[in-house]
């Protein structure tokens, strides 16, 4: 967007908080950027579409990233990914599944401290005392873009699981559709959820791998990386296999459209 439209715009918009420098430009902040989106979206100017939520026939796109090797870059691209995707404007909720945490802590919200009980995805998930997801999501510093922070209480769902399993009753949610499921309960809300899984194959990464529509896999360009990640890959087909002979599993990966973003 041209400075002088941009200008122009702000001019038409009273509440904006832009800060001008001695030398004369002009700094928008991030709410700013907001604003002027969503009013270039209402007075419908030209054909293009500045807040590009889905519409009803588009499908809530779910990011899982994952591999089982930590330091292979799932929490950065994660972070990234989901800060690109509110600053073109999407409604995007940003998951971490993994109890150490990264994720929150580059959002600043620190796990120790920050991130009571029954406060992260596991407070919803979980398999008695359920919360709703509404009460879990948290605003950033970013509009439109929603934190779900993770702390050490995610490893929980790891040990409730083979007991829910043991216990399991008829009609019961199985771990691998927790997530999806309780997605659904926010899923009006967002066009695009990004998830930062833990670096294991545990059953939180198999409920993310289930609920995704797509998935991405990081890796370091290196020989013994990428062949690690091909071990990856191969558990994963195999889990997915025994998860599907169990409960009717319906992996549904839509890819991503190279220019849907
Ligand atoms: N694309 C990249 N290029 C270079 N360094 C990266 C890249 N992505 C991540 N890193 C660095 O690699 C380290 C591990 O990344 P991180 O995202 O925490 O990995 P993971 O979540 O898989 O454990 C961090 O120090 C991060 O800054
Ligand atoms: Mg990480």
């Amino acid at each position: 967007m041209k400075e002088v439209y941009l200008r122009q715009l702000a001019n038409e918009l009273e509440d904006l908080q832009v800060s001008t420098s001695p030398t004369g430009r002009r700094s928008y902040s991030v709410e700013d950027m907001h604003k002027i989106r969503k009013h270039l979206d209402q007075v419908g100017r030209g054909n293009r579409r500045y807040l590009p939520h889905r519409r009803d026939d588009e499908a809530l796109q779910i990011i899982s990233v994952m591999n089982f090797k930590g330091g292979s870059g799932k929490t950065t691209t994660a972070a990234h990914l989901a800060q690109y995707l509110a600053l073109r404007g999407y409604r995007v909720l940003a998951i971490d599944l993994d109890p150490q945490a990264s994720l929150s802590t580059l959002f600043g919200n620190q796990p120790e401290t920050d991130v009571g009980v029954n406060e992260t995805l596991y407070g919803a998930i979980r398999y008695d005392d359920a919360r709703p997801m509404g009460e879990i999501v948290r605003a950033t510093y970013i509009p439109d873009l929603h934190l779900i922070p993770g702390n050490l209480e995610l490893m929980e769902f790891e040990h409730d699981t083979p007991r829910a399993l043991m216990k399991r009753k008829v009609g019961d949610t199985m771990f691998f559709h927790r997530i999806s499921e309780v997605l659904d309960q926010v899923a009006p809300n967002y066009d695009v959820v990004v998830i930062d899984c833990p670096p294991q194959l545990g059953y939180l990464t198999l409920s993310a791998l289930t609920a995704a529509t797509s998935v991405l896999i990081t890796v370091h360009p290196q020989m013994l990386d990428v062949m690690s990640m091909n071990q990856f890959l191969s558990m994963t087909s195999d889990l997915l296999r025994e998860i599907s002979s169990h409960g009717a599993l319906r992996l549904q990966l839509d890819a991503l459209s190279r220019d849907a973003f």
